[in-house]
């Protein structure tokens, strides 16, 4: 099939090339000049593991093709999927100017018949809309309209795309259905699961799921404090719950809370939403201004924990809003670096991705791309990211960098013992820690157990 992707952003491309893979012609059409020579030369604009390669393959093969040009890139189409963005807007309702702005300009080239797809993350009724917008452009309603939501993550999009947990296929007429469901011909054969419903249902789903995911994430950060205060050990609580199937154990890893181009945005969508159709969504309320939250709580904690002053230094490690990506949008690095630079503390960062892109949003922050000179003479350092090269950080040489002792690990990448060992004071999230200093945060031993000793039988 011919398939158009209108917009090369993250979703774009990353959609396009894997429909090339299944064996579609792909042409993504995108306004900016420099990104789309770029991504014709196999130049990837953003850093996600197997995507150039398969870039590569797809462009070797002649199965895609990138321009700037609407009428190439949509004459003769049979599905046009939109994927531009969708960001928050002044009242955390999405701003679809770019969605609809792309209906009008591919309307006067696509080819009766043709089906839309909406790939962008859009509210309930959007899909809808949007044919009543390209039926005005044209004066016929002879284009449909479908949805079909990605549920792609950032540094794993290849793998989501092509093992998916399932696929939503949205469609209001029974030929988009069948036009998608040829689309996704490999995966219909192979039984993946398939979820065929309405376009409004379809763009439901994708709201419900990333808020359901974030709510998961902003109940364990809840549970890890409350661990921290009890005396219990979230990681021991997380698989506990987790392996009752009917919650699961993935997204309970507490951290510096939720971030990324996804969760946030999303989650103020859906409970703007909910707003205007008069159903709030009063628990995801609640979630959002939680999440940002904790997210001041930590550098205060940075703070007040490390006994820090104006003029000492931290050292930031992780920029990114998780790992394997060079994201930083809403990364929790973006809230907390400004919280301690206020509180007059210098602060020095190193990312292995995200330098750079970390570097336009912040100022007065020293860059390094080796972490322990990052970490040189520093005070405190703090862990924000679950990056490999952290995970596999020496804490003795790191302790021999710095001139405090003081480890914020936000990530829980370390055994408290292991820092304590290194003559490192480990702060980590939900866990009872091994240093004097930590263990005064703990409640005491209740009094029952101290009553209570083990039979001798046992
Ligand atoms: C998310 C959804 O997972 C994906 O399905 C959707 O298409 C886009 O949004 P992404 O934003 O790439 O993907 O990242 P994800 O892996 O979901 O993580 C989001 C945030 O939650 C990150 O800041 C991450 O660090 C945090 N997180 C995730 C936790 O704090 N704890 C967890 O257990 C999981």
């Amino acid at each position: 099939m011919k398939i158009t992707i209108i917009g090369a952003g993250y979703v774009g491309i990353t959609t396009g090339t894997c429909l090339a893979q299944l064996g579609h012609d792909v042409c993504c059409l995108d306004l900016d000049r420099k990104r789309i020579d770029m991504l014709s030369r196999g130049q990837v604009p953003i850093y996600e593991p197997g995507l150039e390669d398969a870039l590569h393959e797809a462009l070797d093969g002649g199965k895609i093709c990138f321009t700037t040009d609407t009428e190439e890139a949509v004459g003769g189409a049979h599905a046009v999927f939109i994927a531009v963005g969708t960001p928050s807007g002044p009242s955390g309702g999405i701003d679809l100017s770019q969605v609809f702005s792309a209906g009008r300009n591919i309307a006067p080239h696509l080819m009766a018949g043709a089906v839309v797809v909406m790939k962008s993350t859009v509210v309930a009724g959007t899909a809808r809309s949007m044919r009543e917008i390209i039926a005005r452009e044209r004066g016929a309603f002879d284009i449909r309209v479908a949805s079909n939501p990605e549920f792609l993550r950032e540094g794993s999009a290849m793998q989501d795309f092509l093992e998916p947990d399932r696929i939503v296929l949205g469609a209001d007429d029974p030929y988009s259905l069948r036009v998608l469901r040829k689309i996704y011909a490999p995966f219909v054969s192979a039984n993946a699961p398939i979820v065929e419903t309405r376009t409004v249902d379809a763009e439901l789903i994708k709201y419900a799921a990333n808020a359901f995911l974030a709510l998961k994430i902003g109940f364990i950060n809840e549970v890890s404090d409350l661990c921290e205060k009890s005396g219990g050990n979230v990681a021991d609580v997380a698989r506990g719950i987790g392996l009752d199937h009917r919650i699961g154990s993935a997204f309970l890893q507490p951290g510096p809370g939720y971030g990324g181009s996804c969760f946030p945005k999303d989650t103020r969508a859906f409970a703007a939403t909910g707003r205007e159709y008069g159903a709030r969504q009063h628990m995801i309320e609640t979630l959002i201004s939680r999440n940002e939250d904790r997210k001041k709580q930590l550098a205060r904690r940075i703070v007040k924990e490390g006994g820090l002053h104006a003029g000492q230094k931290v050292a930031v490690l992780g920029l990114a809003f998780k790992a394997n990506t060079d994201d930083v949008r809403e990364s929790a690095s973006l809230a907390i670096i400004p919280m301690l630079q206020e509180m007059g503390l210098e602060v020095s960062a190193h990312d292995p991705k995200a330098n750079e892109t970390a570097a336009q949003f912040l100022d007065g922050v020293e860059f390094h791309s080796d972490l322990y000179d990052c970490c040189h003479d520093a005070d405190a350092v703090v862990i924000l990211t679950e990056w490999d090269d952290y995970k596999q950080l020496d804490l003795r040489k790191l302790a021999e960098e710095m001139s405090g002792d003081w480890l914020f690990d936000f990530r829980n990448l370390h055994q408290p013992e292991a820092a304590s060992e290194a003559g490192l004071r480990h702060v980590s999230l939900g866990r009872v820690a091994t240093s004097p200093a930590d263990r005064k945060r703990v409640a005491p031993v209740g009094s029952w157990e101290r009553r209570v000793a083990a039979p001798e039988h046992i």
